[in-house]
């Protein structure tokens, strides 16, 4: 005979994220499992699958593919809360079609991602990670004029002022561009899908940002900075033809997603000196680097840390937190999505299956 069990709100978080998020889903009644604590292991797909048909949200890192065979392991799952504002892990539209609400965490990485461009953007053009290896290995015996040259960011010497492509003008790109004032820079943007903030930001009173062709943008930037989502469209949206069409003198920038660039045709530009330089905080196969680029000395790389402040990384936690717990109380979550899918057949099916009491040793 089996009997009713009592209802427990499971949220399986399949790596650690920051202690922030924890009061948050306690408090609200949820029990946390964390599938991976150690942060330099992942997680296998099928501890994964294990695991969702044991809960009822599923809280997921940007390195975990979650398709189909994840999102439909559990017809009552509530939710996926991705800890990232990119969800080009996910397969949204699958998550849609059987009636499970994604959120992710917009805005609050904004800053941070765009304080990290402009390191790179300056790293690139100064040469620091070279000039940083050159004095550690003890090379600078004495000063000369022509000793690690790089490019101008600023207006430099004479007081031409550089042009700074920003490709994907949302949030990020146009935090960007905020910052390129700084540094007296012209802007040209270019969106894939044509954001409106881009006529808005031509009459800024301080922004000097006009909208551009991406021919136009890479023949004319000194600087090619990369902020789309990855989507069909903007994948290798970078390739050969692209690098082939910016000066000499350009660096390319990409803090985006390691798709958006054929990564092995970048390495062919930067070792033919098609392009002055790269700077990359994120790779085609992360954590893999495509062959070659690694000894690109004009290429700087980091490890995914353009959202890698505390206090960022402390916000994502509990913006996350917050989409799950509304998930779990199968309310919109704040910042989903996919949002369509709470009008769908398909979410009101899944909710009223969830809320039928389960029995003894089925889900529930
Ligand atoms: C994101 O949030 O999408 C970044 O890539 C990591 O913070």
């Amino acid at each position: 005979m089996h009997e009713a069990k009592p209802k427990v709100n499971r949220v399986f978080m399949t790596r650690r994220v920051p202690d922030a998020a924890f009061p948050i889903l306690q408090n609200a009644g949820a029990v946390v499992t964390v599938g991976q604590s150690d942060e330099e292991k992942g997680i296998e797909k099928a501890a994964i699958i294990d695991a969702v048909k044991q809960t009822d949200v599923l809280f997921s890192l940007l390195t975990e593919p979650i398709d189909r065979d994840v999102l439909s392991a559990n017809p009552r799952l509530l939710g996926v809360a991705n800890y990232a504002v990119g969800f080009n892990n996910i397969d949204v539209d699958t998550a849609t079609a059987l009636g499970i609400p994604v959120s992710n965490t917009p805005g609050v990485l904004t800053e941070t991602t765009a304080d990290l461009t402009w390191a790179l953007i300056l790293a690139a053009a100064r040469r620091i990670p070279e000039a940083h290896n050159y004095m550690v290995a003890g090379k600078y015996k004495l000063w000369g004029p022509n000793l690690l040259i790089g490019g101008d960011v600023g207006t430099g010497a004479s007081g031409r002022r550089k042009v700074l492509g920003i490709i994907g003008y949302g949030r990020i790109g146009r935090a960007v561009a905020f910052r390129a004032m700084g540094f007296d820079m012209d802007v040209l943007a270019y969106d894939p899908h044509n954001h409106p903030q881009i006529e808005e930001d031509s009459k800024h009173p301080v922004l000097r940002v006009r909208r551009a062709s991406l021919d136009e943008l890479l023949a004319q930037s000194d600087f090619v900075s990369l902020h789309p989502l990855l989507t069909p469209e903007t994948r290798h949206m970078i390739s050969d033809a692209q690098l082939a069409a910016m000066k000499p003198t350009a660096y390319l920038i990409n803090v985006a997603r390691g798709p958006v660039v054929d990564e092995k045709a970048l390495v062919r530009a930067l070792q033919s000196n098609t392009i002055a330089g790269a700077a990359l905080d994120v790779f085609e196969d992360e954590p893999l680097m495509a062959p070659g680029l690694a000894e690109c000395e004009n290429a700087v790389l980091v490890p995914h840390i353009a959202s890698a402040s505390r206090d960022t990384r402390d916000t994502m936690a509990t913006m996350a937190a917050t989409n799950a717990v509304a998930h779990l109380q199968r309310q919109r979550a704040p910042n989903v999505v996919n949002p369509a899918v709470y009008d769908t057949d398909a979410y009101r099916a899944r909710m009223a299956l969830a809320s039928e009491p389960s029995m003894a040793g089925a889900h529930g």
